[in-house]
């Protein structure tokens, strides 16, 4: 059969070696900067990440009921005695190794299934049951622990090293509040865009925020509008970095000639200083976001704001089609309607850098990894990373995040 005349034409003109530059045959695998999104113990950032305290539950999260949790890839258990205190332990049982999950939580701490060992929430060994006099040498035992301590209602915990210890840090934009607002604390992961637990690293999600033009295609253009029509605008914007991370200035011309400023900071450690993107209120930031790597490949993302209705954070989650949650929506429909969930999931459980061609609106990604690389190195050389107080006194931490309106 002959060829029509215009593609006999084009083989002509295109050679088939220029034709076929840059297929995937022969493509190498890519790899990440380890440095920058493992987090165990012992690696750089696993342990520029210890030496900061982390939102692990929420306060009702800790209870008589021994709960497992995951945190920078350590197994650990939580619960709360029968006094009222939080505790935070090594599963395995410091006698012979059976999980803590099977405990029974008694007023001085939790005891062991097994033999019954009875621990307190600093892991100290009270009682040993079967042993002559409950023990004679149980206050030689030490069940691994870690501290916590309780704030904006939920449980934070610190996994460092213990003469590192800072002090738990206080917020302003959770501590000033507008006439008729109170705290919230959430842990549905607001801001990943689908279910609580995400399966990728949590660099990615770090990233996320200081990407303001993913929110003009990805939320506003591709699949509809999913926060409201303003972001549709394609913002001039620019980033620093301040002394507690990389911040974005966005400024969108409004059609009424009004200018809208939005700033919003990716903060140390793992901080979303991100004003609401879908209620349109204008003001100071109202919520601030724990980005918690549970391992390598997963994180979940921790929230506590001032609201005025009860149930307000919880309506901040994701809507990818405008209406439903994630999770009522079908896979033909997250891929018709993807969003940061499908955006960061499926750059990998973790991204593989050296396969990216960063452009110009990745310079606050490129600011972010040199911010977080120049931290690891500090701790490296045996410094305190920034952001990390030992004064009790500190005042809290104020940022100028906010949506903010001018008129021309
Ligand atoms: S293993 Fe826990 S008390 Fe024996
Ligand atoms: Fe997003």
């Amino acid at each position: 059969m002959e060829e029509a005349p215009g593609i006999a034409a084009a083989r002509r003109v295109i050679p088939i070696a220029a034709a076929d530059v840059g297929t995937a045959y022969g493509m190498k695998p890519g790899s990440y900067n380890a440095a920058l999104t493992e987090v165990g113990a012992g690696t750089p950032m696993g342990e520029l990440l210890r030496r900061y305290w982390h939102p692990i539950g929420l306060a009702s999260d800790a209870s008589d009921v021994p709960r497992k949790v995951r945190v920078l890839g350590e197994d650990l258990i939580l619960f709360r005695d029968r006094a009222g205190r939080p505790g935070l332990v090594h599963p395995n049982c410091a006698h012979r190794g059976s999980s803590l999950y099977y405990g029974k939580v008694e007023e001085r701490g939790i005891r062991c299934c097994y033999h019954g060992w009875l621990f307190d929430v600093e892991g100290r060994c009270v009682e040993q049951p079967c042993e002559p006099e409950l023990g004679r040498a149980r206050d030689k035992i030490r069940q691994p622990w870690y501290p916590v301590q309780e704030l904006y209602g939920m449980v934070w915990a610190y996994l460092g090293p213990p003469d590192k210890k800072p002090v738990l840090p206080r917020y302003e934009a959770l501590e000033q509040f507008d006439e008729g607002e109170f705290l919230e604390a959430d842990d549905a992961s607001i801001g990943g865009g689908g279910p609580p637990i995400i399966p990728c690293n949590w660099l990615q999600h770090y990233e996320n925020l200081v990407d303001p033009f993913h929110v003009v295609v990805l939320h506003s253009t591709f699949s509809g509008t999913q926060f409201v029509e303003e972001m549709a605008l394609l913002p001039k914007v620019t980033w620093d970095t301040v002394e507690l991370g990389v911040r974005t200035t966005s400024i969108r011309e409004m059609p009424d000639g009004k200018i809208f400023r939005r700033i919003s900071q990716a903060g140390i450690p793992t901080l979303r200083i991100i004003p609401s993107p879908r209620v349109g209120k204008f003001g100071r930031v109202e919520s601030l976001g724990w980005i918690l790597p549970i391992d390598d490949h997963h994180f979940r993302v921790y929230v506590a704001g001032r609201v005025s209705e009860r149930g307000a954070l919880a309506k901040m989650r994701s809507r990818p089609d405008g209406k439903r949650l994630w999770e009522d929506l079908s896979e033909a429909e997250h891929q018709r309607y993807p969003g940061d969930y499908e955006a960061m999931v499926s750059q990998g459980p973790i991204a593989r850098h050296s396969q990216e061609h960063l452009a110009t609106t990745d310079r606050g990604i490129v600011m972010l990894r040199r911010f977080l690389q120049q931290q690891v190195a500090r701790v490296q050389a045996g410094e305190d990373p920034v952001g990390v107080s030992f004064d009790p006194e500190a005042k809290p931490v104020a940022f100028d995040a906010g949506n903010f309106l001018e008129g021309r």
